[in-house]
């Protein structure tokens, strides 16, 4: 195979949207390396041939997204623990004939957190969560991982946030809310880290409401919607005095331990990817 390019992609159905090839075609011009990275929209019922087939085309790996995170987890020969924690993969790659299955969505959301944190670097101790689907379940990973301890997660589906906090029960203190409880728990208390992970506030759903009356510089707001950039949530929390971060950055640092899988090199997110990106989308 010397001399051939390396070669990896990004399967979902559908796909078009995907900044996948956009973010690692960057990092492929930036760094130098001779790879490739394509875009595959599979017909849900073929997905696992269709893996092995690129497998066996000599791809380095994929990166997976809607609808094939949890079949990807399922035919994988290896599992590693955080994608197992979440029930879900982003990132298979291919070794010598076996198929090895990562979720790199908690790193990416910690590490876009982390440019958040105040100067002292210190971990919030507790957190409120909105959302338990399946970007939810990578985040409140996250969060157990750097020892965030009381976490409460809310949802328009109570029945949801409870199921996802009995089944992650082991790493961190999780309670289950309703919407309207923990909005009315931020105009009480100040909560050092909020988090939404529910597809509220996207383009063309309804905004967060939320008047985030008692949160004031000492909190943190997270919103993993990143279309739009600034969402109502956003809004509110920096009209509160409150830092905020948006969700792009989230995408951006999932891809890099994928890149760095495929292709071997040693990457980074900065300002020139970010402009790209956000031109990219139309964001700005
Ligand atoms: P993702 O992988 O992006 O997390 P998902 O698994 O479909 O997608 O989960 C979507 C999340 O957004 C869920 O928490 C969902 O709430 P429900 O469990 O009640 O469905 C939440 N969500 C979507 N639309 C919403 C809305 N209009 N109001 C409140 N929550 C919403």
């Amino acid at each position: 195979m010397r001399g051939q390019p390396l070669r990896a992609a990004v399967v979902g159905h559908p796909i078009s949207h995907s900044q996948s090839p956009a973010i690692h075609g960057h990092w492929l011009e930036m760094s130098g390396i001779a790879g490739r990275y394509g875009l595959f929209d599979f017909d849900p019922a073929d997905f696992d041939r269709e893996i092995r087939a690129l497998a066996e085309q000599g791809y380095q790996g994929v990166n997976v997204t809607v609808p094939f995170k949890e079949a990807a987890l399922a035919m994988a020969d290896s599992t590693e623990a955080t994608a197992q924690r979440i029930g879900a993969a982003n990132t298979l790659v291919f070794e010598r004939g076996r198929i090895s299955a990562r979720n790199t969505d908690a790193y990416g959301f910690w590490e876009n957190l982390r440019s958040g944190l105040s100067n002292d670097r210190r971990v919030p101790d507790r957190a409120v969560v909105f959302g338990a689907g399946g970007a939810a379940r990578a985040v409140l990973v996250a969060l157990q991982d750097q020892g965030v301890n009381h976490i409460w997660l809310a949802n328009r589906t109570l029945s949801r946030a409870q199921g996802l906090a009995d089944e992650l029960a082991a790493g961190a203190m999780i309670e289950a809310m309703s919407w309207t409880e923990a909005e009315d728990m931020l105009d009480r208390e100040a909560v050092p880290l909020i988090i939404n992970t529910s597809s509220r506030g996207m383009k063309g759903e309804n905004p967060i409401t939320a008047r985030l009356a008692a949160q004031g510089p000492e909190t943190l707001v997270n919103d993993i919607v990143y279309n739009p950039l600034k969402t109502k949530l956003l809004e509110t929390a920096a009209a509160q005095r409150s830092r905020t971060i948006d969700g792009l950055g989230m995408l951006l640092h999932q891809a890099r331990p994928a890149f760095e899988a495929f292709f071997g090199g040693r990457v980074v997110v900065d300002d020139t990817l970010r402009q790209k990106i956000e031109h990219n989308m139309g964001l700005v």
